[in-house]
């Protein structure tokens, strides 16, 4: 299984200081989490590309854009021109996922699925080979600060059976109410990257917080 990563939201993130707050965490991790909303998939709003093209200069992270959009291919350009390396695409969103990846794919982004709690793990299982990630949201999308919802974990232990027994690579990425209490959880369940936006920028040392994560997640009991 590849290496387990943690990927903070900027979400959390205070907004009044962006460019401090990626250099915080940066110090602990190579991996940053955007989350792009339109107030249409998701009832919220965030922060869209002029954001994150403003951010690319400052670091050198990959960036995971997870898009919580209807009509997401209508944004792969312009991302990709921000410079996003990564984009996840709700299922519930796109009607032709194997298009889709063939779009992200031309846009010159790796591609990835997302699901939503009520949403099945059989709808996205026959396109893993098609992604780099499979994104398990263990919250209803929208909102930072949630409680991890449990019950997701039976999709993850899946979605990991599968690729492994299909001799895929997809990483496993779960997001949501993410913190030093429940990320075990998800590493048993076979989840290799963390997504923790609350529980990294809530705390007043981002970078403690996500070594404490790290700490947690490679603690063997
Ligand atoms: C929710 C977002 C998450 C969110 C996670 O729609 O996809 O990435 O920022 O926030 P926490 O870690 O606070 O649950
Ligand atoms: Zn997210």
């Amino acid at each position: 299984m590849a290496p387990f990563r943690i990927a903070p939201s900027l979400l959390a993130a205070d907004f009044s200081r962006l460019g401090e707050q990626v250099a915080e965490v940066e110090k602990e991790t190579d991996l940053l989490h955007l989350d792009v909303m339109d107030g249409h998939f998701v009832p919220n709003l965030s922060f869209g590309i002029p954001v994150i093209a403003s951010l690319r200069p400052l670091s050198a992270m990959k960036f995971d854009c997870h898009l919580m959009t209807t009509n997401p291919d209508a944004y792969l350009t312009e991302l990709a021109r921000a410079g996003v390396d990564l984009v996840t695409m709700h299922i519930e969103a796109i009607p032709d996922p194997t298009q889709a990846a063939a779009r992200a794919q031309e846009a010159g982004l790796e591609f990835g699925l997302v699901l939503s709690p009520p949403t099945p793990i059989g709808a996205v299982l026959p396109f893993l080979e098609l992604v780099s990630m499979v994104l398990i949201m263990s919250v209803n999308p929208g909102f930072g600060g949630q409680s991890f919802l449990t019950d997701v974990l039976d999709k993850v232990e899946e979605a990991r059976n599968w690729i492994e027994s299909h001799g895929l690579s997809a990483d496993i990425e779960i997001d949501g109410g993410i913190t030093a209490s429940t990320i075990a959880s998800a590493r048993d369940a076979g989840a290799n990257i963390f997504v923790a936006g609350t529980a990294v920028f809530g705390d007043p040392d981002p970078a403690a917080a996500i070594r404490n994560l790290r700490a947690t997640l490679e603690a063997r009991e």
